[in-house]
Protein backbone atom coordinates (compact mmCIF):
# COMPACT_ATOMS: atom_id res chain seq x y z
CA UNK A 1 0.00 0.00 0.00
CA UNK A 2 1.61 3.48 -0.83
CA UNK A 3 2.28 5.90 1.56
CA UNK A 4 -0.97 8.55 0.63
CA UNK A 5 -3.11 5.53 0.74
CA UNK A 6 -2.08 3.76 4.09
CA UNK A 7 -1.97 7.95 6.26
CA UNK A 8 -5.37 8.41 4.27
CA UNK A 9 -6.58 4.64 5.38
CA UNK A 10 -4.80 5.15 8.87
CA UNK A 11 -6.75 8.88 9.46
CA UNK A 12 -10.14 7.49 7.89
CA UNK A 13 -10.49 4.95 10.27
CA UNK A 14 -8.99 6.67 13.45
CA UNK A 15 -12.16 7.90 14.67
CA UNK A 16 -13.40 4.94 14.01
CA UNK A 17 -10.77 2.68 16.42
CA UNK A 18 -11.29 1.98 19.94
CA UNK A 19 -9.17 4.29 21.75
CA UNK A 20 -6.80 1.81 23.97
CA UNK A 21 -5.26 2.30 26.99
CA UNK A 22 -0.98 2.67 26.57
CA UNK A 23 0.87 -0.33 26.52
CA UNK A 24 -2.08 -2.83 26.16
CA UNK A 25 -2.82 -3.98 22.30
CA UNK A 26 0.98 -2.71 20.88
CA UNK A 27 2.38 -4.89 23.97
CA UNK A 28 3.06 -8.11 21.95
CA UNK A 29 4.57 -6.09 19.15
CA UNK A 30 6.15 -3.49 21.79
CA UNK A 31 9.73 -4.73 20.91
CA UNK A 32 9.40 -4.98 17.48
CA UNK A 33 8.42 -1.48 17.31
CA UNK A 34 11.64 -0.51 19.75
CA UNK A 35 14.32 -2.65 17.65
CA UNK A 36 16.76 -0.10 17.13
CA UNK A 37 16.16 0.98 20.52
CA UNK A 38 20.51 0.41 22.11
CA UNK A 39 19.10 -0.65 25.51
CA UNK A 40 22.62 -2.40 26.06
CA UNK A 41 24.13 1.34 25.72
CA UNK A 42 21.47 2.89 27.95
CA UNK A 43 23.15 0.24 30.53
CA UNK A 44 26.72 0.89 29.98
CA UNK A 45 25.35 4.22 30.63
CA UNK A 46 24.34 3.59 34.12
CA UNK A 47 27.28 1.24 34.76
CA UNK A 48 29.51 4.40 33.74
CA UNK A 49 27.21 6.45 36.45
CA UNK A 50 27.74 3.91 39.14
CA UNK A 51 31.52 3.76 38.43
CA UNK A 52 31.65 7.18 38.87
CA UNK A 53 29.83 7.23 41.92
CA UNK A 54 31.98 3.92 43.63
CA UNK A 55 28.44 2.43 43.51
CA UNK A 56 28.91 -1.65 43.45
CA UNK A 57 25.68 -3.38 43.44
CA UNK A 58 24.77 -7.10 42.66
CA UNK A 59 20.76 -6.41 42.97
CA UNK A 60 18.35 -4.53 40.33
CA UNK A 61 14.81 -3.35 40.48
CA UNK A 62 13.83 -2.51 36.90
CA UNK A 63 10.69 -0.06 37.48
CA UNK A 64 8.48 0.46 34.44
CA UNK A 65 10.20 -2.73 33.17
CA UNK A 66 8.04 -2.82 30.34
CA UNK A 67 8.83 -6.28 28.20
CA UNK A 68 11.74 -6.41 30.16
CA UNK A 69 14.47 -5.18 27.88
CA UNK A 70 16.52 -3.15 30.63
CA UNK A 71 16.35 -6.21 33.12
CA UNK A 72 17.25 -8.73 30.71
CA UNK A 73 20.38 -6.72 29.75
CA UNK A 74 21.28 -6.24 33.28
CA UNK A 75 20.39 -10.15 34.28
CA UNK A 76 22.77 -10.89 31.36
CA UNK A 77 25.48 -8.80 32.91
CA UNK A 78 24.95 -11.44 36.46
CA UNK A 79 23.18 -9.25 38.30
CA UNK A 80 19.61 -10.44 40.35
CA UNK A 81 16.91 -8.63 38.85
CA UNK A 82 13.34 -7.80 39.66
CA UNK A 83 11.26 -5.64 37.27
CA UNK A 84 7.84 -4.65 37.72
CA UNK A 85 5.34 -2.45 35.58
CA UNK A 86 1.82 -1.91 35.83
CA UNK A 87 0.71 -2.90 32.46
CA UNK A 88 -0.38 -6.85 32.49
CA UNK A 89 0.35 -7.17 28.56
CA UNK A 90 3.66 -5.98 29.46
CA UNK A 91 4.59 -7.84 32.27
CA UNK A 92 3.21 -10.91 30.34
CA UNK A 93 5.71 -10.59 27.25
CA UNK A 94 8.44 -10.15 30.00
CA UNK A 95 7.92 -13.25 31.45
CA UNK A 96 7.36 -15.20 28.28
CA UNK A 97 11.02 -14.14 27.35
CA UNK A 98 12.39 -14.44 30.70
CA UNK A 99 10.85 -18.05 30.55
CA UNK A 100 13.04 -18.54 27.68
CA UNK A 101 16.16 -18.04 29.83
CA UNK A 102 16.18 -19.94 32.66
CA UNK A 103 19.57 -19.10 33.58
CA UNK A 104 18.87 -15.42 33.93
CA UNK A 105 18.32 -14.25 37.96
CA UNK A 106 14.99 -12.56 36.48
CA UNK A 107 11.62 -11.92 38.30
CA UNK A 108 8.58 -9.89 36.98
CA UNK A 109 5.51 -8.89 38.67
CA UNK A 110 3.15 -6.84 37.95
CA UNK A 111 2.60 -3.55 40.00
CA UNK A 112 2.44 0.04 39.82
CA UNK A 113 5.34 2.10 40.81
CA UNK A 114 3.73 4.26 43.44
CA UNK A 115 2.15 0.71 45.21
CA UNK A 116 5.23 -1.76 45.87
CA UNK A 117 4.97 -5.14 47.69
CA UNK A 118 8.45 -6.65 46.91
CA UNK A 119 10.42 -9.47 48.67
CA UNK A 120 13.36 -7.92 48.84
CA UNK A 121 15.54 -4.35 49.02
CA UNK A 122 17.61 -3.33 46.19
CA UNK A 123 20.78 -1.92 46.16
CA UNK A 124 20.31 0.11 42.83
CA UNK A 125 16.64 0.92 40.93
CA UNK A 126 16.24 1.83 37.54
CA UNK A 127 13.58 3.74 35.66
CA UNK A 128 13.90 4.35 31.89
CA UNK A 129 12.85 5.26 28.52
CA UNK A 130 10.31 8.34 29.98
CA UNK A 131 8.45 5.84 32.07
CA UNK A 132 7.98 8.03 35.11
CA UNK A 133 6.50 10.99 32.71
CA UNK A 134 3.40 8.52 32.01
CA UNK A 135 2.66 9.05 35.94
CA UNK A 136 0.71 12.42 35.08
CA UNK A 137 -0.20 13.66 38.73
CA UNK A 138 2.48 15.37 40.79
CA UNK A 139 1.22 13.37 44.13
CA UNK A 140 1.55 10.27 42.43
CA UNK A 141 5.03 10.82 41.34
CA UNK A 142 5.85 11.34 44.77
CA UNK A 143 4.31 8.29 45.99
CA UNK A 144 6.54 6.25 43.35
CA UNK A 145 9.27 7.90 44.77
CA UNK A 146 8.64 7.72 48.21
CA UNK A 147 7.43 3.53 47.55
CA UNK A 148 10.79 3.18 45.85
CA UNK A 149 12.81 4.85 48.48
CA UNK A 150 11.35 2.17 50.67
CA UNK A 151 12.84 -0.69 48.58
CA UNK A 152 16.31 0.85 48.41
CA UNK A 153 19.10 -0.38 50.78
CA UNK A 154 20.50 2.20 52.70
CA UNK A 155 23.37 4.63 50.83
CA UNK A 156 21.48 2.65 47.77
CA UNK A 157 20.64 4.62 44.09
CA UNK A 158 17.69 5.71 42.15
CA UNK A 159 18.83 6.35 38.18
CA UNK A 160 16.40 7.73 36.08
CA UNK A 161 15.06 9.36 32.74
CA UNK A 162 12.40 11.55 32.19
CA UNK A 163 11.67 13.54 29.01
CA UNK A 164 11.81 16.88 29.32
CA UNK A 165 9.27 19.78 28.53
CA UNK A 166 11.65 20.93 25.89
CA UNK A 167 11.00 17.45 24.28
CA UNK A 168 7.30 17.43 24.76
CA UNK A 169 6.65 20.80 23.74
CA UNK A 170 8.27 20.38 20.83
CA UNK A 171 6.29 17.40 19.90
CA UNK A 172 8.82 15.54 19.65
CA UNK A 173 6.34 12.52 19.58
CA UNK A 174 4.90 13.25 16.31
CA UNK A 175 6.38 10.90 14.13
CA UNK A 176 5.88 7.89 11.59
CA UNK A 177 7.43 4.98 9.94
CA UNK A 178 4.93 5.08 6.86
CA UNK A 179 7.73 4.67 4.17
CA UNK A 180 9.53 1.98 5.72
CA UNK A 181 9.43 -1.30 4.56
CA UNK A 182 8.72 -3.00 8.51
CA UNK A 183 5.16 -4.60 9.14
CA UNK A 184 4.40 -2.77 11.87
CA UNK A 185 3.51 0.68 10.44
CA UNK A 186 2.90 3.64 12.98
CA UNK A 187 1.70 7.20 12.73
CA UNK A 188 2.03 9.09 16.04
CA UNK A 189 0.65 12.95 16.28
CA UNK A 190 0.57 14.31 19.65
CA UNK A 191 -0.10 18.02 20.84
CA UNK A 192 1.09 19.62 24.10
CA UNK A 193 -1.21 22.04 26.42
CA UNK A 194 1.68 24.31 28.59
CA UNK A 195 -1.17 25.07 31.39
CA UNK A 196 -1.48 21.14 32.38
CA UNK A 197 1.96 20.30 31.11
CA UNK A 198 0.66 17.18 29.20
CA UNK A 199 1.55 15.71 26.25
CA UNK A 200 -1.59 13.46 24.46
CA UNK A 201 0.08 11.18 21.99
CA UNK A 202 -2.56 10.03 19.48
CA UNK A 203 -0.27 6.40 18.29
CA UNK A 204 -1.85 4.77 15.39
CA UNK A 205 -0.53 1.63 14.03
CA UNK A 206 -1.65 -1.11 11.34
CA UNK A 207 0.15 -4.38 11.27
CA UNK A 208 0.46 -6.59 8.24
CA UNK A 209 -0.47 -9.61 9.34
CA UNK A 210 0.25 -13.57 7.39
CA UNK A 211 -2.32 -13.94 4.10
CA UNK A 212 -3.07 -10.20 3.62
CA UNK A 213 -4.46 -9.65 6.63
CA UNK A 214 -4.27 -6.02 8.24
CA UNK A 215 -4.82 -5.64 11.72
CA UNK A 216 -5.31 -1.55 12.46
CA UNK A 217 -5.59 -0.22 16.22
CA UNK A 218 -4.81 2.95 18.01
CA UNK A 219 -3.80 3.77 21.66
CA UNK A 220 -3.53 7.20 23.06
CA UNK A 221 -0.79 7.59 25.41
CA UNK A 222 -0.09 10.89 27.99
CA UNK A 223 2.99 11.82 29.23
CA UNK A 224 3.62 15.11 31.39
CA UNK A 225 6.23 17.28 31.67
CA UNK A 226 8.06 18.15 35.14
CA UNK A 227 10.92 20.82 35.59
CA UNK A 228 14.00 19.76 36.84
CA UNK A 229 13.46 21.47 39.98
CA UNK A 230 10.14 20.36 40.37
CA UNK A 231 11.26 16.47 40.54
CA UNK A 232 14.60 17.16 42.41
CA UNK A 233 12.20 18.65 45.24
CA UNK A 234 9.86 15.82 45.13
CA UNK A 235 12.52 13.25 45.52
CA UNK A 236 14.08 15.35 48.56
CA UNK A 237 10.50 15.36 49.89
CA UNK A 238 10.35 11.67 50.45
CA UNK A 239 14.39 11.67 51.58
CA UNK A 240 16.60 11.04 48.45
CA UNK A 241 19.36 13.31 47.73
CA UNK A 242 19.48 14.10 43.77
CA UNK A 243 23.12 14.27 43.56
CA UNK A 244 23.65 14.72 39.93
CA UNK A 245 21.31 15.68 36.52
CA UNK A 246 22.76 14.54 33.71
CA UNK A 247 21.64 15.37 29.71
CA UNK A 248 21.19 12.00 29.01
CA UNK A 249 24.38 9.64 27.88
CA UNK A 250 26.60 12.50 29.40
CA UNK A 251 28.26 13.87 32.35
CA UNK A 252 27.29 16.95 31.53
CA UNK A 253 24.17 19.50 33.04
CA UNK A 254 20.99 19.42 31.08
CA UNK A 255 20.79 22.76 28.69
CA UNK A 256 17.61 24.02 27.67
CA UNK A 257 17.47 21.91 24.30
CA UNK A 258 18.15 18.52 26.30
CA UNK A 259 15.19 15.94 25.25
CA UNK A 260 15.93 13.23 27.74
CA UNK A 261 16.95 14.09 31.43
CA UNK A 262 19.25 11.53 33.85
CA UNK A 263 18.39 12.13 37.59
CA UNK A 264 21.04 10.31 40.25
CA UNK A 265 19.30 10.15 43.82
CA UNK A 266 20.68 8.68 46.62
CA UNK A 267 18.74 7.06 49.30
CA UNK A 268 20.27 8.45 52.77
C1 LIG B 1 7.83 3.71 27.31
S1 LIG B 1 7.48 2.24 28.20
C2 LIG B 1 9.11 1.82 28.76
C3 LIG B 1 9.25 0.39 29.13
C4 LIG B 1 10.66 -0.05 29.48
N1 LIG B 1 11.19 0.69 30.61
C5 LIG B 1 11.59 0.06 28.29
O1 LIG B 1 12.63 0.74 28.44
O2 LIG B 1 11.31 -0.52 27.24
C6 LIG B 1 6.69 2.85 29.66
C7 LIG B 1 6.25 1.76 30.62
O3 LIG B 1 5.86 2.37 31.86
C8 LIG B 1 4.82 1.60 32.41
N2 LIG B 1 4.18 2.40 33.46
C9 LIG B 1 3.62 3.62 33.31
N3 LIG B 1 3.15 4.06 34.51
C10 LIG B 1 3.47 3.10 35.43
C11 LIG B 1 3.25 2.97 36.82
N4 LIG B 1 2.62 3.92 37.51
N5 LIG B 1 3.67 1.85 37.45
C12 LIG B 1 4.29 0.87 36.74
N6 LIG B 1 4.50 0.93 35.41
C13 LIG B 1 4.11 2.03 34.75
C14 LIG B 1 3.95 1.26 31.21
O4 LIG B 1 3.06 0.21 31.45
C15 LIG B 1 5.04 0.95 30.17
O5 LIG B 1 5.34 -0.42 30.15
Amino acid sequence: MGREKLLNALLREAEELTANEAFTVIAPYYDELMAEVPYSYWVDYIHKITKHLGHSFETVLDLACGTGNVAIEFAKRGYRVVGVDKSEAMIREAIRKAMMQPELKLEFYCQDISELLLPMKFDLAVCLFDSLNYIIEPEALKKAFKATYDVLKPKCYFIFDMNSEYALEANLFTQNNLDSDDRLKYLWISSYDSETKLCRVDMYFQLQLEEGKILRFKEVHYQRAYAVDEVIAYLSDVGFKCEHVFDAYTFKAPTRRSTRIYYVAKRL
